[in-house]
C-alpha cells in the first residue's frame, strides 16, 4: 500500500529529539525536555532532520519480524546486508564499491570524529566548507584540530566553491584533511562531477586526504543527478572515504546504523582499530535488519517520498516569492532542508529567534549554528505532511508580517 505521506502521525512519548526536546542554540549539545510540541498551541518542530514519515512499509515488517524471533545477540554484518549496501549503490549511483571496504558504525557522526583521531594528529587542520553541518565543529575540535574554513560563496541565489581559496588553505601542510559534504547541509548544492573534480584535484596535489559525507546522496530533486564523489575521477577512490547511510533516506536515524567505505587497508585497519579502541564492537540487528531491506526493497517508496518532497519544496518557494518577498529561499537541488535569507528583515539572531520561535511558535535551526557565515540565514526541514508545512509556512508568513497568530 503506498505510504499515506500526508498524514500526522502523533511522535509523542517516543523519545523524538524532534517533538520533545528544544535545543539552546548558544549550547547545541544542551537539549531540554518540552511538552510544547503538542496540543492547540504547539511549536512546529522543523529543525533536526528527521522526517515525519512512516519508513517503507516493508521495512516495518522486517523489523516486526526481526523483533518476534526475540534473540537480540551482538551482531555482525552478514553477506546479505553487505550486498543490499553494495547493490543499492550501484542501481541507485552506478557506482561499484567492493563489499570488503564496508565499515558499519553506529552513525556517520560518531565515523566522521573517529575518522578525524585515525587520520590527523593533535594540532593539525581540518578543511570544511562553511556553513557547513556543526557536528563537522566538533568532530574536528573535540579531537584537537583545528578548523579551516573555505567558505562557500553565494552568488545568483547559489552557492559555489571557491576554488582560489581552496588552493591557498590547503597549501598550508599543516591541513591534512578535508570533510566535504555532499550533498551539502544547509546549503542543499548537489555538487556536479566537475566541481568535485576541481575540489578532489586541489586536495590530491596538496596532499589533503578527502572524507565524503553523502549521508544525504540519495535525496535529489528532479533532473538532478548526485555524483558520488569516488566516481568524479578515477584517483579519487583509491585515497578517500565515503560516509553513508540509510538514514536519511529511510527514515531511520534512531536505528543509528551508517556504511563507511574504505578503500585503503592500511586506513580501514587503522579506523578499525580505533573502533575497537573506544569499545565499539558490532552492530545493532535492528538497524542492520532496517538497512538491509530499505536497500532491497525501498525504491518504490522513495520514489514516491522525492514526488512528495518536491510538491513541498515548490509550495515552499510560491508561499514565501508571493507573500513575504523579503525572504528569500536557495532552491536545494538536494535534501529535505531548505535554506533561506532572512538578511533583508534587519533583525540580529537574537530577534530572529524570536520572531520564529516565539512569535510564529517554529521551531527553526538558526544559519549562525553552521557558522558565521550562516548568520542571518535560516533551516527549515521541509519532511513533514503538507498540512503541517501549510501550517508552518502561514505562521511563518503572519509573524514577519507582525499580524498576531492564532496562538498569540
Ligand atoms: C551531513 C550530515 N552528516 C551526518 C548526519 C547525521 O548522521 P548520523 O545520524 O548517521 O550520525 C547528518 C544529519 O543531519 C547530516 O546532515
Amino acid at each position: 500500500m503506498p505510504t499515506n505521506f500526508d498524514m500526522e502521525i502523533d511522535r509523542r512519548h517516543t523519545g523524538s529529539v524532534k517533538w520533545e526536546f528544544v535545543m539552546d542554540p548558544e549550547n547545541p549539545s544542551a537539549k531540554k525536555r518540552i511538552d510544547a510540541c503538542f496540543g492547540k498551541n504547539r511549536i512546529l518542530p522543523m529543525w533536526v532532520a528527521d522526517m515525519d514519515f512512516p519508513s517503507p512499509e516493508p521495512v516495518v515488517k522486517a523489523l516486526q519480524e526481526r523483533a518476534r524471533h526475540g534473540i537480540f545477540g551482538y551482531t555482525q554484518p552478514d553477506q546479505a546486508y553487505l550486498k543490499a549496501v553494495t547493490g543499492w549503490m550501484k542501481r541507485r549511483h552506478a557506482w561499484q564499491p567492493e563489499e570488503s571496504w564496508i565499515v558499519p558504525t553506529q552513525g556517520v557522526v560518531p565515523a566522521l570524529h573517529l575518522l578525524v583521531r585515525t587520520l590527523t594528529r593533535p594540532g593539525d587542520k581540518v578543511l570544511i566548507q562553511q556553513p557547513v553541518y556543526y557536528p563537522f565543529f566538533s568532530a574536528i575540535e573535540k579531537n584537537g584540530c583545528q578548523i579551516i574554513s573555505n567558505a562557500l560563496v553565494l552568488t545568483d541565489g547559489r552557492y559555489h566553491m571557491d576554488y582560489h581559496d581552496l588552493e591557498t588553505k590547503t597549501a598550508d601542510p599543516d591541513v591534512k584533511l578535508a570533510i566535504l559534504c555532499s550533498p551539502h547541509n544547509p546549503v542543499g548544492r548537489v555538487w556536479t562531477r566537475e566541481e568535485l573534480r576541481h575540489f578532489g584535484h586541489i586536495c590530491q596535489r596538496n596532499h589533503v586526504q578527502v572524507i565524503a559525507d553523502e549521508i544525504h546522496g540519495d535525496l535529489v530533486y528532479p533532473g538532478v543527478t548526485f555524483c558520488p564523489f569516488s566516481m568524479a575521477d578515477n584517483t579519487f577512490q583509491e585515497t578517500s572515504v565515503v560516509c553513508t547511510a540509510p538514514s536519511k533516506t529511510f527514515n531511520l536515524a534512531g536505528l543509528q546504523t551508517s556504511n563507511i567505505f574504505i578503500p585503503d587497508k592500511k586506513i580501514r585497519q587503522k579506523f578499525k582499530e580505533n573502533l575497537l579502541a573506544n569499545g565499539l564492537f558490532g552492530v545493532n540487528p535492528f538497524g542492520t535488519t532496517a538497512c538491509r531491506v530499505a536497500y532491497d526493497e525501498g525504491e518504490p517508496w522513495l520514489e514516491d517520498l522525492l514526488r512528495y518532497l518536491t510538491n513541498n519544496l515548490q509550495t515552499l518557494i510560491n508561499y514565501f516569492e508571493r507573500n513575504v518577498p523579503e525572504i528569500t529561499v536557495i532552491q536545494p537541488q538536494g535534501t529535505y532542508l531548505v535554506w533561506f535569507d532572512c538578511r533583508s528583515l534587519g533583525l540580529d539572531k537574537h530577534e530572529l529567534r524570536n520572531l520564529f520561535l516565539n512569535q510564529a511558535r517554529v521551531f527553526l535551526d538558526d544559519g549562525g549554528l553552521f557558522g558565521p557565515e550562516g548568520d542571518g540565514f535560516q533551516r527549515i526541514n521541509i519532511a513533514c505532511p503538507r498540512p503541517l508545512l501549510m501550517e508552518a509556512l502561514e505562521r511563518i508568513i503572519a509573524a514577519v508580517k507582525g499580524i498576531p497568530t492564532a496562538s498569540g
